[in-house]
């Protein structure tokens, strides 16, 4: 179908067929849809019955090719004007092959697997019929008291950003149209839904615009700049107004500045919720609020569908609004084929050969063994295929290793660690040794008698994981006091203690570091999971990933990241001992393991790093190279991080920031050099009245293996504009 024919078509639909394209309802009562099976938000208002799935022009959660083409054709054949459905899901870390969690995949700096997971995912989801993902999260995130921490790649805009790109170029490929291996992403959620005030989901976000734009946007950008075709507006207030509502943050920045053509849905309940977050006193004003700020689709309230027509017959709301809204629409449909092929990439035979096959499983076993962290190792791993081992914890067999958001996945598939790990060694043993929330005396002594023929004791904890994702807020993140007894009960048998962690944020890990002679931190691996973290156990896989949020020491450092200002009273430069430094009295200012961070058990040896110059000059360019050693006897992998500081802005900046990393493989005492261009653009940030350039001044650039273990290197940058100052401050005086 061409654009003017899109036109024609938009012509002939009535007011209220408009409002149907503009509404989306839940696939429930066809299919259960959610983790759950809980219906949220308001529902229950909606009339939702099978037939009414002809009043919404999209469907959310449903999913299985036989399924989906089903409801395609029942609704054309309903359908007026003969529009097709679009389907759409979240498909966030695979859809039947499940990945690690977004904040694992982030941890292993790998862009290009990445976006391997996003194209797999998108390939066996757009056989099940799906046509658009709810992905990617590219909230920036800070505080791991928010459960959704685990949808984030984390606390870097940088970093953030390049993901954001390679799960969108994953997802969406060249050309939508006639690749239908691949489906339309929908970046989310705009904006700055992570900085939920004090970690608590749905809560309020306040923040300047010099900041939302500074850390909080730029991933968001990204993904656009990709081509991401979607939106999903966030929960949150954005300088006091809920986003769904937020005129200026739609219309303005997002619409206007940043050219987004495509379709903006709000979240789930959203329009609605502006209603309780009081700024429209019922459904009516919800629904003309949100679509003067330019929300295409209402997900899942009666708001539009029952409110927008009569909002155009009273002339409150200009029919074109709806027109602009409603084109959008029709042209995603278009751009997906769907006007020529509305069940696109259903295909019940594709499915089954797809879904779940070797090749996605090995991908997804590779992917999870780079994306867990070696946060400790004192030497006991990688494990001898000979050692006895002795398996406890309520992870042992657990099948609780997808996370949130693998909607799709099915536990039933999840190889657990039990079975990943008896397929590579030959004396497993296994306990329980306590449940997630409890332990018993039974359970101890269970764990010591299998513990005592043991070599070596791995303990295999975490919170299981619907205490992270979507509402799974917490105050304390610290592991359950019986996973903690457990932990005192083993090490008082004096034996090696490797701990495997399974969780979705990053842990306050006192109780649990010293006592564990090695920790994994696995996060939730997917579907594959059990046989990544065996071959990490047992050397078949290397270590590579590094964490991209810090692990607070305490809960009460939150929030703790390492792209920090300086204050003026930095601790660093005082007297140790000065009371009125910027400081905790019961703690360090540091986190516990920071930003970067992550062992392997190959060797990497830096040689000094060198600048090509130290004058930056406009337009120009400067290299910083170092020699990086593989000084032991294992092949790795080690991703080589370089920071820039501003050391004097017109704004506080941060003490570090990230701009290039490099993921590279040494063999036993091979030497490569790494080389980072710095140049005028990566010293650039938003001033105070917004304006986004760079100044003259010193920066440091440091280079390293973490963000706490660094080299430094100082150079200077002129910009035009400032020679051109000096010249004429040396004129006048
Ligand atoms: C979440 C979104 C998700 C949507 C649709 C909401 O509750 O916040 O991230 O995409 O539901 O399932």
């Amino acid at each position: 179908m061409k654009d003017t024919q899109l036109h024609e078509l938009l012509q002939q639909m009535t007011t209220n067929e408009k409002a149907e394209q503009m509404s989306q309802v839940v696939s429930m009562l066809v299919q259960s849809h959610s983790e759950t099976g809980k219906i949220t938000g308001p529902i229950a208002a909606m009339d939702v019955a099978k037939e009414d799935m002809s009043k919404s022009g999209s469907i959310l959660g449903a999913s299985g090719a036989k399924t989906l083409k089903q409801i395609q054709k029942n609704y054309m054949e309903r359908h007026r004007l003969n529009i097709p459905l679009l389907f759409m899901a979240d498909v966030i870390h695979g859809y039947k092959t499940v990945f690690p969690v977004p904040l694992a995949l982030g941890c292993s700096w790998d862009l290009s697997a990445v976006e391997k997971s996003a194209e797999i995912a998108a390939k066996e989801a757009s056989a099940a019929g799906l046509h658009v993902t709810f992905s990617p999260m590219a909230d920036l995130v800070r505080d791991p008291r928010w459960g959704r921490v685990m949808e984030s790649t984390g606390e870097d805009p940088y970093l953030n950003s390049e993901f954001a790109r390679a799960f969108v170029r994953g997802y969406q490929g060249e050309d939508l149209e006639q690749d239908t291996d691949r489906i339309a992403a929908c970046v989310k959620h705009f904006a700055a839904y992570g900085a939920s005030e004090g970690g608590r989901d749905y809560n309020t976000v306040d923040m300047s615009e010099r900041q939302l734009r500074e850390y909080y946007m730029p991933a968001y950008e990204a993904a656009l700049e990709e081509g991401a075709e979607m939106v999903m507006t966030a929960f949150n207030t954005v300088d006091g107004i809920p986003a769904t509502s937020n005129r200026h943050l739609m219309r303005t920045v997002l619409r206007n500045e940043l050219k987004f053509n495509g379709v903006l849905i709000s979240d789930w309940g959203a329009v609605q919720e502006t209603v309780p977050h009081g700024v429209a006193a019922n459904n009516r004003e919800a629904a003309l609020k949100s679509a003067l700020a330019g929300v295409d689709i209402d997900m899942m309230t009666p708001c539009y569908k029952q409110h927008l027509t009569s909002l155009v017959d009273s002339g409150e709301l200009s029919e074109a609004v709806l027109d602009e809204a409603v084109l959008r629409i029709l042209q995603l449909k278009q751009k997906l084929g769907l006007f020529d092929h509305p069940y696109r990439g259903a295909d019940e035979k594709r499915e089954e050969q797809l879904i779940l096959s070797d090749e996605h499983r090995t991908k997804a076993r590779e992917l999870a063994a780079k994306s867990s962290v070696l946060l400790k190792n004192d030497g006991v791993l990688p494990l001898n295929t000979t050692q006895r081992v002795a398996l406890i914890g309520p992870f042992t067999d657990s099948t609780d290793l997808l996370g949130r958001w693998a909607i799709f996945g099915e536990p039933a598939d999840v190889v657990t660690l039990k079975t990943g790990l008896t397929k590579q060694l030959t004396a497993v043993e296994t306990a329980a040794g306590c449940d997630i929330e409890s332990i018993t005396d039974a359970q101890i002594s269970e764990a010591r008698k299998t513990a005592d023929n043991a070599d070596v004791i791995i303990l295999a904890l975490g919170e299981p994981s619907e205490l992270s994702g979507e509402a799974g807020s917490k105050t304390d993140i610290r592991l359950s006091e019986a996973q903690m007894h457990l932990v005192r009960s083993m090490r008082e048998l004096n034996k090696p203690i490797i701990t495997i962690l399974f969780n979705g944020r990053p842990l306050d890990l006192r109780g649990i570091l010293d006592e564990s002679d090695a920790i994994i931190e696995a996060w939730f691996p997917g579907t594959e999971g059990g046989h990544a973290v065996a071959d990490l156990l047992t050397g078949a896989a290397n270590p590579s990933g590094k964490l991209t949020m810090s692990f607070p020491y305490t809960v009460g450092q939150i929030p703790v990241y390492y792209n920090a200002f300086k204050t003026g009273r930095p601790k660093e430069d005082l007297d140790p001992n000065d009371r009125y430094a910027s400081k905790y009295m019961d703690a360090p200012n540091e986190p516990l393991f920071p930003f970067g961070f992550g062992l392997s058990y190959s060797e990497f040896t830096y040689g000094d790093a060198r600048l090509s110059s130290n004058d930056l000059q406009p337009g120009g360019s400067l290299e910083l190279s170092v020699d990086v050693k593989n000084t032991s006897g294992i092949t790795g992998e080690e991703t080589v991080q370089m920071y820039i500081r501003d050391l004097v802005g017109e704004v506080v900046r941060p003490v570090l920031e990230l701009k290039g990393f490099e993921k590279i493989r040494l063999e036993p005492g091979e030497a490569k050099i790494v080389t980072f261009s710095i140049h005028e653009d990566l010293l650039k940030y938003h001033h105070h009245d917004l304006a986004y350039k760079a100044d003259s001044g010193d920066f440091i650039a440091s280079v390293g293996t973490d963000s706490q273990t660094l080299q430094h290197l100082r150079f200077s940058y002129k910009t035009h504009s400032s020679v051109t100052e000096t010249v004429l401050e040396e004129r006048y005086t």
